[in-house]
């Protein structure tokens, strides 16, 4: 009798290793390492010689054979959320929702829940009192007699209310509170986590009831549990933000049913999250004299163009070691930008201190912000205002070339809606732009910026 095999699995990122080892050799961490087993006793390889019998019912079809057309989806009441998802959620599919403690995840899914009249929901949390989520509902002022809550961390009690029940969409405040009795693991351990998400997989692919579950993020930012949790599932919300501002991005990071760089965006409220349709006129603010180190860049985010404020703050080191601050931008892509300009413009940084801003807590990764923050940085070294009246759009590479940036009409368009005078691209964006109102100035090196600027 052969011994059970077993594997020694990390919990923070899912690494398997043959041995015990006190510290993950992929991620880092410590003591994360537990014994899993990986076959289970008396089971047999498939023989291929013999063709041997297997218990399986599935039978191979053609596409022809296979039922139903197109997929039904569920339309919440929130646009954004459904813009998000790629057009509401597909009945049947098993969403996650990642985000920081606090950021409003339980928030939107119990608004999201309120809101769905004349749809059943049973809105399970695990996390907080049958209280706790009154007291939250009447803070949202929404009513759905049709949304029940539940109070439970059991999935198979879970699972027997639902039979139950019936209820449409299924959403569970959080994967990390869920326990099975599959197994011992503690809650919130890989090995529960993993046999609860796949538990609610199966649920949801068997009775085609929509299944949302929260999860929870480590410091690091990935949805704790290993990246398994993201595969099991059709789809991967993030929702991201600044808790020191009201601004919150819902991003889709993976969509088996739909785009997987679709956002939405929401303003945090006394009264729940509002969808913000327009996010570029929230985002600049009004100023009645121009000030030096502002600079408005036309970005895209997900597929919708958005301008945003931003603010450099460059002023003498007063120690050795300048500092380098950023919010909302990538610190290294700012030492990088700071080097071209040293380099082709022959701008002293090195003896600077430079604080870097986005507004509204934004993180922007859309590349074509650098032309802006290059502008910002340039303004305030100088101490020199930029037009209020200008914007820009272009990515900056290495050896100071001005990059073309994708969707360019749809930035200029915006811009142009916003009623902006100017916008400043790259020259390799100039072909084929459509004329419109709104100047366009193209460049070509970033040498070449100084002088369109004062
Ligand atoms: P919550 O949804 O509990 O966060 P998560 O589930 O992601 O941990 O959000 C909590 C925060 O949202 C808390 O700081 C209070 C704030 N909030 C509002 O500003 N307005 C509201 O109407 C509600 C319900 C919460
Ligand atoms: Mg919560």
């Amino acid at each position: 009798m052969p011994k059970t095999k077993t594997v020694f699995v990390c919990t923070n990122c899912g690494t398997q290793s043959p041995k015990w080892m006190g510290r993950c050799v992929a991620c880092g961490s410590w003591n994360t390492y537990v014994e899993e087993k990986i076959e289970k006793e008396g089971s047999r390889p498939y023989d291929w010689k013999t063709s041997g019998e297997t218990k399986q019912a599935s039978r191979p079809k053609t596409l022809a054979e296979i039922e139903g057309n197109g997929v039904g989806r569920l339309i919440t009441p929130d646009e954004e959320f459904n813009r998000t998802l790629g057009g509401g959620l597909v009945a049947g599919s098993l969403v996650l929702m990642g985000g920081e403690p606090g950021i409003g995840k339980s928030t939107l899914l119990l608004q999201v829940a309120l809101g769905m009249k004349g749809i059943s929901v049973l809105y399970v949390s695990g996390e907080e009192s049958e209280q706790q989520v009154k007291l939250r509902a009447s803070r949202l002022k929404g009513d759905n007699p049709d949304c029940l809550i539940l109070t439970e961390t059991h999935t198979q009690n879970i699972f027997h209310h639902a039979s139950q029940l019936k209820p449409q969409l299924l959403i569970v405040d959080s994967i990390q509170t869920l326990y099975s009795d599959l197994n011992d693991a503690t809650p919130g351990s890989i090995t529960q986590v993993r046999e609860c998400a796949g538990e609610l997989q199966r649920y949801a692919k068997e009775t085609g009831v929509t299944v949302i579950m929260i999860g929870h993020i480590t410091k690091d930012g990935a949805i704790a549990g290993p990246k398994l949790l993201e595969h099991m599932v059709d789809t991967v919300l993030q929702f991201e933000g600044d808790r020191n501002y009201n601004y919150r991005i819902l991003r889709t990071v993976k969509n088996r049913f739909g785009p997987a760089s679709e956002l939405g965006i929401y303003e945090m409220t006394s009264e729940g999250l509002r969808g913000v349709s327009n996010p570029s006129e929230l985002l600049i603010s009004e100023r009645s004299e121009p000030v030096s180190g502002v600079a408005i860049a036309a970005t895209i985010e997900g597929l919708r163009p958005m301008l945003i404020e931003v603010q450099a703050l460059v002023s003498r080191s007063a120690y050795g070691m300048p500092q380098r601050t950023t919010t909302g931008f990538d610190t290294r892509r700012l030492h990088i930008l700071l080097a071209v300009l040293e380099k082709r413009g022959g701008f002293k940084f090195g003896t600077q201190d430079v604080f870097l801003n986005i507004a509204g807590g934004i993180y922007v990764d859309d590349p074509g912000i650098d032309l802006a923050i290059v502008s910002a940085l340039l303004s305030s070294y100088e101490d020199k205002p930029i037009s209020q009246q200008v914007c820009f759009a272009a990515e900056i590479g290495l050896s100071g070339e001005v990059r073309g940036v994708n969707r360019i009409e749809q930035r200029v368009a915006e811009a142009e809606r916003l009623g902006f005078e100017r916008i400043i691209i790259s020259a390799h964006n100039r072909k084929g732009l459509k004329k419109s109102s709104i100047e366009v100035q193209a460049v070509s090196k970033v040498e070449q910026l100084y002088q369109l600027l004062f």
